[in-house]
């Protein structure tokens, strides 16, 4: 099979392009996009100090004035309507105007803030997304969900903004933390199973040095899996149905992270998706006949995963579950909505699997 292009152009109502290459020339790939203007740079505590100079260089030397450099702390606490707030009254005072750009260079925290401050300030402003994290560049950046967390719950507010543009620049994985690179993979592996084919042959030729922090490898799994996200989302934009199958590991995953208390040093949500998608694989083999479960192992120890989640309580993973924002008032009290596989590249939508179905299929994923 060739190897994938660098660059991927997302189908939305206005059509937008995601670069992946290492070394990326920013002035250049933003130039073919965007005329010059006023920007905007959004960062965090932990990317800015790596690599916001690069980034505010680049631009400036494409023409740009950066009117406001943003930094928030690091972590999903700056998915919040203060640290939102802190923000576009920073823009306002920096008079960030209307058809100014932001430019968010991070991970999916700061471009699920940034794209809701893009929607929001100004009834709206340009976004471009510079995705530094793994997850970020394969999932976050792509598909126009933006949002924040309440106290209530994660990404409870929220709107839907295209991007004019996502790039990434494969070396910033450089300083990416290793334990984030499995993370990113596993939505990597969810992505190869539900799309199956060339990506799915692929995952077991490249992950190993993917992991290993190979750029090749990175660009192509990368490339496959956008296409892959983007392909879904062109059919589904405003997620209506078929875009619920990107939730494939994560039904589980979600009560999980509930139940191990959203600790992310505990439970990083990867890795939650990785239990998830084992015990989704088992509820596949038991209800629709897959054979996929060893195959789901053997992936995701390539991607570094662990083969078990944390000890937590199964009763609270079910409770959780129940609370789904996701779940619909049709869905009947004690059963679940689940996306299993009946292959690879055949995932099947609102299968239901009952709260004693579940139970068993997560116990047989967690630490005794
Ligand atoms: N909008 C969507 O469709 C969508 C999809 C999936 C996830 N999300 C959201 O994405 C967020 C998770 O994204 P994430 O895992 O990227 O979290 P994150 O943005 O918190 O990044 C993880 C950590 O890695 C650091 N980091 C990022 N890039 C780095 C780099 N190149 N070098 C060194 N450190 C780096 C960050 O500072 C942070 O500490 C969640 O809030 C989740 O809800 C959104
Ligand atoms: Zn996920």
């Amino acid at each position: 099979m060739n190897p994938p292009p660098n660059s991927v152009t997302v189908a939305a109502a206005t059509p937008y392009e995601v670069r992946v290459e290492p070394a990326l020339d920013l002035a250049a790939a933003v130039s073919e996009t965007l005329t010059p203007g006023v920007a905007a740079v959004l960062t965090d505590s932990t990317v800015g100090p790596l690599h916001a100079r690069t980034v505010v260089a680049g631009l400036e030397a494409a023409g740009w004035r950066v009117a406001d450099e943003i930094t928030v702390p690091a972590g999903e606490a700056s998915k919040s309507l203060k640290v939102y707030e802190n923000v576009v009254r920073g823009m306002a005072r920096a008079g960030v105007p209307r058809g100014g750009t932001l430019f968010a260079l991070g991970g999916g925290v700061v471009g699920d803030l940034g794209g809701f401050v893009a929607s929001s300030y100004m009834r709206g402003i340009d976004l471009v997304q510079l995705p530094t994290s793994l997850l970020a560049m394969v999932d976050s950046s792509v598909g126009g969900k933006v949002g924040l967390d309440l106290p209530e719950g994660k990404n409870l507010v929220g709107a839907f903004l295209q991007p004019r543009l996502v790039a990434a620049d494969l070396d910033w994985l450089a300083t990416l933390p290793p334990r984030q690179i499995s993370c990113g993979l596993a939505e990597v592996v969810k992505m190869g199973l539900l799309a199956g084919g060339g990506f799915y042959a692929d995952l077991e030729n490249l992950l190993g040095a993917a992991r290993d922090g190979e750029a090749e490898a990175l660009r192509a799994l990368i490339v496959h899996s956008v296409r892959y996200k983007a392909s879904v989302v062109e059919r589904d934009e405003r997620e209506s149905g078929e875009r619920a199958v990107l939730n494939y590991g994560h039904t589980i995953a979600h009560g999980l992270e509930a139940a191990a208390g959203y600790d992310l040093l505990l439970l990083p949500h990867g890795e939650a998706v990785a239990a998830g998608m084992l015990a989704a694989a088992r509820l596949s083999r038991d209800k629709l006949g897959c054979d996929l479960l060893e195959a789901h192992e053997h992936l995701l120890r390539a991607a570094g995963l662990p083969p078990k989640g944390p000890a937590v309580d199964t009763g609270a993973v079910l409770a959780a579950m129940g609370r789904d924002k996701k779940r619909k008032p049709s869905d009947r009290e004690g059963e679940y909505p689940f996306v299993l596989l009946k292959g690879a590249g055949e995932p099947v939508r609102d299968v239901p699997v009952t709260a004693a179905e579940a139970r068993l299929a997560i116990e047989a994923v967690l630490e005794p």
